[in-house]
């Protein structure tokens, strides 16, 4: 027996041999599980997997390329799978992909959260088909654990063609600066097809991926830092979609945030909403979503009472809090995960409505941003809304409005719930008598005062019912704290159907 536990150790020393970090800065597959999991808690799955190369090549290392396994992170399982580019450049070959599979499958079976490090190649060339197959077998399974469990992927490397699907899919992609790169095709191909010289940064770095097409959701300074933020990110979420997120310890906000004062006198000045959102949250602690992407809306996680809540916000501070196709995009999917895992939303508006101009338009406003109407609509999550200055027109009614199925909804009395704000009312309304008018000025100035004074309030809104409560700024906290105790145990059951046709 002696002998044969020797050569055990012998072949996993074999078998984990390598797995080196290429370059410097970066991690070797092994360290960055290491660093994502709790220390010692990790127990790898098909160790001595071999690769199985096209024709007679003797090249069959362990492992194939991927390190998979399960352990915890803040003693909370996790299943795990980590590409290593020291192996055939990271690149899935038949057993890479089995492997990921099989993963994908326990973790699937177990309802417990996965986490994708990826750092290679593509399909590998050598094996085809094969290849192929396994990507899609792996969105298959992508695709089956939507909304069943966290599916969170870390790009730290090249992650291209198909393999740049399967992070798509899940809920969250972590990329590092510099150091990232995603796209279907890579610079020379994209030369070569259409003549575009560009580079791996531009097409699909950290920087692009999180600011402009959207396909990223955290960016980090690096692998360290990435890793991190998944754990972070794990703290708010529930292991799957029939537990609840973990229970913290209630924290206060921070106090001395003069909420009474917050919202500037003139409609047209911007403010921070983020001040308010931090004064309302425990510990004023918020984890963005995609925090480059879309910064006219903010999508954050936090807490409180010690449970996890989905925060949508506009922000003034850019675009107005304007909702174009970016916004609605980036929220609607946020939303949509929230009311996936059971955590409540809640809604802060400031909104002058839907982003007008030709571009928006064609490009489909409509189609596109009918997604957040969509998403708010269908969710069952206890949903808390606060007015907190402008909802005008489809603003008004998308951002967690009680026509939408928001369960409780609130307004300070800054609110100005109308079909828009006064001056383009008046100019609509009053046309003909402007123009007729010896000091047009003069009645504009008095008719933009007759319409705030009456459509420029909560309180038409709350003489319908549709505001539940008009309250302080200060009282916020307070309301929210009680709404969302009592909306613990909310039962909202959708008519059975196969699925919904949300548009896309
Ligand atoms: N299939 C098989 N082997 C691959 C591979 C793939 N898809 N991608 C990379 N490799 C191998 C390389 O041949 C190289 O092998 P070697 O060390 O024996 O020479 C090794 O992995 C490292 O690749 P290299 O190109 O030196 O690394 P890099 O960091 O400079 O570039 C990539 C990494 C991923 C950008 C580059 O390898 C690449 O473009 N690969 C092809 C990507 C692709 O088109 N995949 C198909 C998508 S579905």
């Amino acid at each position: 027996t002696a002998d044969r536990v020797l050569a055990l150790e012998a072949r996993r020393a074999q078998a984990v041999a390598g797995n080196r970090p290429r370059r410097r800065g970066k991690f070797g597959a092994r360290e960055r599980i290491d660093l994502l999991l709790d220390a010692g808690s990790f127990t790898e799955t098909g160790l001595f997997v071999r690769a199985r190369p096209a024709g007679d090549s003797a090249d069959r290392p362990y492992g194939d390329g991927v390190i998979t396994g399960y352990g915890t992170v803040d003693g909370r399982p996790v299943c795990v799978f980590s590409q290593d580019s020291t192996v055939f450049g990271g690149s899935m070959g038949e057993a890479f992909g089995e492997k990921t599979v099989a993963l994908m499958d326990l973790a699937l079976r177990t309802g417990c959260p996965v986490i994708g490090l990826n750092d290679g190649g593509g399909a590998r060339i050598q094996e085809g088909v094969v290849s192929l197959a396994l990507y899609a077998e792996l969105v298959r399974r992508n695709v089956q654990a939507s909304g069943v469990i966290p599916q969170i992927s870390v790009v730290l490397g090249p992650c291209a063609g198909g393999a740049a699907y399967s992070p798509a899919i899940t809920d969250f992609t972590v990329m590092v600066d510099g150091a990232s790169h995603m796209f279907v095709t890579g610079p020379d191909v994209i030369e070569a097809v259409t003549g575009e010289r560009t580079s791996a940064e531009e097409l699909g770095g950290a920087r692009t991926s999180n600011s402009l097409s959207g396909n990223a959701h955290f960016l980090a300074a690096d692998e360290t830092e990435a890793l991190d933020t998944v754990r972070e990110l794990l703290s708010y979420l529930p292991v799957n979609n029939l537990e609840r997120p973990p229970q913290y310890a209630p924290l206060p906000p921070p106090d001395g945030v003069p909420l009474d004062e917050i919202v500037p006198d003139r409609l047209g000045q911007a403010y921070d909403m983020r001040d308010i959102l931090r004064a309302v949250v425990d510990d004023g602690e918020l984890l963005e979503v995609q925090e480059l992407f879309a910064p006219n809306i903010i999508c954050a996680l936090a807490l409180v009472e010690g449970t996890s809540v989905g925060v949508v916000a506009n922000q003034p501070l850019h675009a107005a809090g304007v909702l174009d196709i970016d916004a609605s995009e980036k929220a609607a999917r946020f939303v949509r995960f929230c009311d996936a895992f059971g955590i409540p939303l809640l809604t802060f508006a400031d909104v002058p409505g839907y982003l007008s101009g030709v571009r928006q338009e064609q490009a489909g406003i409509i189609r596109r941003g009918a997604k957040l109407l969509y998403a708010y609509a269908e969710a069952t999550v206890p949903k808390v809304t606060v007015v907190v200055r402008k909802a005008y027109g489809g603003g008004y009614a998308v951002m967690g409005s009680k026509h939408l199925g928001a369960d409780i909804n609130l307004a300070w009395p800054t609110a100005r719930i109308a079909v828009m704000g006064a001056e383009g009312a008046v100019g609509v309304l009053h046309r003909r008598e402007l123009a007729a008018a010896d000091d047009p000025e003069a009645l504009r100035a008095r008719l933009v005062d007759a319409y705030e004074s009456t459509h420029g309030t909560p309180y038409p809104a709350a003489e319908r019912g549709y505001v539940d409560a008009v309250i302080a700024p200060r009282e916020t906290r307070a309301h929210i704290c009680r709404a969302l105790r009592t909306l613990r145990g909310k039962r909202a059951p959708m008519p059975e159907r196969r699925h919904g046709n949300i548009p896309l």
